[in-house]
């Protein structure tokens, strides 16, 4: 099982839509795939058709990551019906805030990784969309996953909030998951039409080189149809469908390329995580605080 992070600082990027566009590729490809929905907006449960109240949600799982506790907050999503292979959903909750704190406990840091530990031989892949910030939440995905993908739109004050972005997830691998790297950085919402849009996409492979993938997703309505559906974009009738769905595909392809040298089997135990712990009880989180202020 390998895990993957869709996250941004900067809200209402497209981390939902590109983490809902991946799973949609993941489960066309076959492989058992499960959506961690930990933004506490919860889009991504709803655009996986798990739209209600539920019991055991991912706040749960964030407080006692028990089998059984993780088990009840994983969901078959509706896209089931669609194709025999599998995706779930753990479900995401808005009172999960609470834990989206700029000073995570050392507990709510690892819940999450104990918790995907749990399930690692039922699924291929893991996507967790985030919130948009660096965060308690963010971090625990971080501490849990093989890369990040960073998702940007192709505006100033998304191009700069990257280059935080990246220097998070080079801090997380030093100091905390030395599994993580970065999967690359993707735009959303492009219009080559626009010059604006052009000059930012330049600005950003200046900014961030070989990071910047070459796979660009433009802005299409049937994007938004296929979500309001809670529709896996694969199945979604029409050409800019069939498009863009060959560009998640493109993208999954080139995020299992990255993934071929990390093994699939989780294999911190409680030694490594002492460790990784020690390094945080040292006052890093206050620390890397302080840098990204310093930096904005
Ligand atoms: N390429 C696109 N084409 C059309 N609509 C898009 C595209 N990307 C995103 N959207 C729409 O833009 C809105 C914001 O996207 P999305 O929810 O994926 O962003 P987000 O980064 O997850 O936001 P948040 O930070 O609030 O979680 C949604 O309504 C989504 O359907
Ligand atoms: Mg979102």
């Amino acid at each position: 099982m390998h895990v993957l992070s869709v996250s941004s600082l900067k809200g209402g990027v497209g981390k939902t839509t590109i983490s809902l566009g991946l799973a949609s590729a993941a489960y066309a490809r076959g492989l058992r795939t499960l959506v961690v929905d930990l933004d506490t907006q919860c889009d991504a449960s709803t655009g996986l058709g798990a739209i209600g109240d539920y019991e055991t949600t991912v706040l749960d799982v964030i407080k006692n990551p028990q089998h059984s506790v993780v088990h009840k907050a994983i969901l078959a999503s509706t896209w089931n019906r669609t194709q025999p292979s599998k995706i779930d959903v753990m479900v995401g909750e808005p009172l999960a805030a609470a834990f989206d704190t700029p000073n995570p406990s050392l507990r709510d840091l690892w819940t999450l990784e104990e918790a995907l530990s749990r399930v690692q031989n039922e699924y291929d892949m893991v996507i967790i969309d985030t919130p948009p910030s660096l965060n308690g939440l963010t971090r625990a995905a971080w501490a849990a996953s093989d890369r990040v993908l960073i998702v940007s739109e192709p505006g100033i004050f998304a191009v700069s909030s990257v280059k935080r972005a990246i220097s998070a997830v080079d801090e997380v691998h030093d100091r905390l998951n030395h599994r993580l790297a970065l999967a690359g950085v993707v735009l959303n919402r492009l219009n080559s039409n626009f010059v604006e849009h052009e000059f930012r996409q330049t600005e950003l492979r200046d900014i961030v080189g070989d990071a910047l993938l070459p796979f660009a997703f433009p802005e299409r309505a049937a994007i938004q149809q296929a979500q309001g559906a809670a529709r896996p974009i694969h199945s979604w009738p029409g050409e800019a469908a069939a498009e863009i769905s060959s560009k998640f595909d493109n993208l999954l392809s080139h995020i299992q390329e990255s993934l071929l040298t990390t093994p699939a089997k989780r294999t911190r135990g409680r030694n490594h995580k002492a460790q990784q712990t020690e390094k945080v009880k040292q006052g890093w989180f206050r620390r890397s605080k302080k840098t990204d202020e310093v930096q904005d």
